[in-house]
């Protein structure tokens, strides 16, 4: 891996100069606050500070905050180290204890905490309502300022969620919906050239300072009303979802069909209303997205009284559809009881240390409770898996995790693994079974291996 700032300096140097702060945005520089420093709100923060506004970052975790104060991103995202260590040099983003003041010096705040499911699969809006709290207190000195939505809310929640705080607190305000659209694993440069900038607005105006917000950003802008806004994020990943199940069901059958996927969808791609990406099968999707926004939307339609039973598919077909990597490995090695196993990439894809339902964890759990004995390893998930399933046993290296295994799961899509080869696996591992989950190795270079994929 490079150093933080050769990775900033890669990522810039791929972007056009527009998008940097130059002289003539310092004239529009405008006072952010961003309340959540996770993924999304931190990298948020470290792109606003790179396109010269200034910025405080709020949250609160104590530990997360000092950990952001030194420069030190809680989390793994190519550039992002480098960004942030520069946006607290030139004091274009600072980290504060006191939310109060941060907020009431803001003209426009971002709420970018967590939306997570609760056990029965709908939004829990807990963290959002809390968040909007704290914002109503500290505006009660009778100024107007925007609160911007970056959390992915359902459809309706401003409305019925943040808006009523607001005006109960009776503080003047002008409200928005932007939703983030960024890859973990790329974060930064999403957040720096985003594909498109949607902003969901209460009044004309409200959309005026958020286009000159990002005017250094030369990307499509949708200006919408909040609801559709909100809608927009949960239809892309809802249809995101459905494409990598759709992909899965499509492959399954090809296996039974006995054709080759890649092929068939090569045929299929020729045609030019259906879009290739996305349609890669393996071992599923997970991720902090994708499965709890599905989920969410089904658990709304369905107190609603509406039934999605398609997007229901999509969970139910991804929920088990690790097994078919896991029956593989058996077709390969019969019993898998006192097999060991190889789980290469543990987070729930490559470039990310992020491990919200990963595909890892059930495949991990599940071959453990066949008896199997799994040697894992992740560039960068290691300890956040660890927690997730102790059962694991922990390689430092691929290499390690591959000595003397009987087989081998590939989950995420990391680029070490990618450059592996046919001679790596024969030469470390006891039997040469491989099962590719994410399609990153090709099987013509597999010989001597008995490698499979799904479809
Ligand atoms: N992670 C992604 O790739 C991604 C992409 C697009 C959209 N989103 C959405 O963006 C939102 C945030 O995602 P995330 O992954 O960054 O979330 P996260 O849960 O990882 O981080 C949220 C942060 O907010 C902080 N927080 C919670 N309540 C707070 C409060 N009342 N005041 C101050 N801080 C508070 C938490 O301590 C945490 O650090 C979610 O709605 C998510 O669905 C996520």
């Amino acid at each position: 891996m490079c150093s933080p700032i050769q990775e900033l300096d890669e990522l810039r140097k791929n972007l056009p100069t527009t998008f940097i702060a130059g002289p003539r945005l310092r004239r529009n520089v405008a006072t952010v606050s961003i309340v959540g420093l996770g993924p999304v709100g931190l990298t948020t923060a470290v792109a606003f500070a790179t396109q010269g506004h200034q910025v405080t970052g709020i949250d609160i975790d104590e530990r997360r905050r000092s950990e952001v104060a030194r420069g030190e991103p809680p989390f793994y995202e190519k550039g992002l180290e480098g960004g942030l260590k520069r946006a607290l040099r030139q004091k274009r983003l600072k980290i504060v204890d006191r939310m109060e003041d941060a907020l009431r010096a803001s003209t426009i705040v971002f709420l970018c905490v967590g939306t997570p499911s609760k056990p029965d699969g709908s939004m829990d809006d807990g963290p959002l309502r809390d968040a909007t709290k704290s914002v109503a207190n500290a505006w009660r000195d009778g100024k107007a300022r925007t609160l911007v939505v970056k959390s992915t809310v359902l459809p309706g929640t401003v409305e019925s969620v943040v808006r009523p705080v607001l005006e109960a607190a009776g503080v003047p305000f002008r409200i928005a919906v932007n939703p983030e659209f960024l890859r973990e694993g790329r974060a930064l440069e999403d957040a720096l050239r985003p594909d498109r900038i949607v902003l969901g607005v209460d009044r004309p105006g409200t959309a005026r300072i958020l286009r000159a917000l990002y005017r250094s950003v030369r990307s499509p802008v949708l200006v919408t009303d909040v609801r559709t806004a909100e809608s927009v994020k949960y239809a892309t990943n809802a249809l995101l979802a459905s494409k990598v199940s759709l992909a899965n069901e499509l492959a399954n059958l090809c296996d039974y069909f006995g054709v080759e996927y890649d092929e068939v969808l090569r045929g299929v791609a020729l045609d030019p209303r259906i879009n290739a990406q996305f349609l890669v099968p393996g071992v599923g999707f997970g991720g902090s997205c994708f499965p709890k926004d599905v989920r969410a939307l089904v658990a709304a339609g369905t107190a609603n009284g509406y039934r999605p039973e398609l997007f229901e598919a999509v969970l139910a077909l991804n929920d088990r559809q690790y097994g078919r990597a896991i029956a593989l490995l058996e077709k390969e090695l019969g019993d898998l009881a006192g097999r060991r196993i190889a789980l290469l990439g543990l987070a729930f894809k490559g470039n990310t240390d992020d491990v919200r339902e990963s595909r890892a964890v059930p495949i991990a759990r599940d071959l453990v409770a066949r008896g199997a004995m799994v040697v894992g390893y992740d560039p960068a998930a290691m300890d956040g898996f660890s927690k997730l399933v102790p059962d694991v046993r922990r390689a430092k290296s691929v290499e390690e995790a591959l000595k003397g295994a009987d087989g081998c799961i590939l989950q995420a899509d990391w680029p070490a693994f990618s450059r592996l080869t046919a001679k790596d696996f024969v030469k470390l591992m006891a039997s040469p079974v491989v099962v590719d989950g994410r399609r990153i190795l090709d099987p013509k270079k597999m010989k001597g291996v008995r490698f499979h994929r799904i479809g």
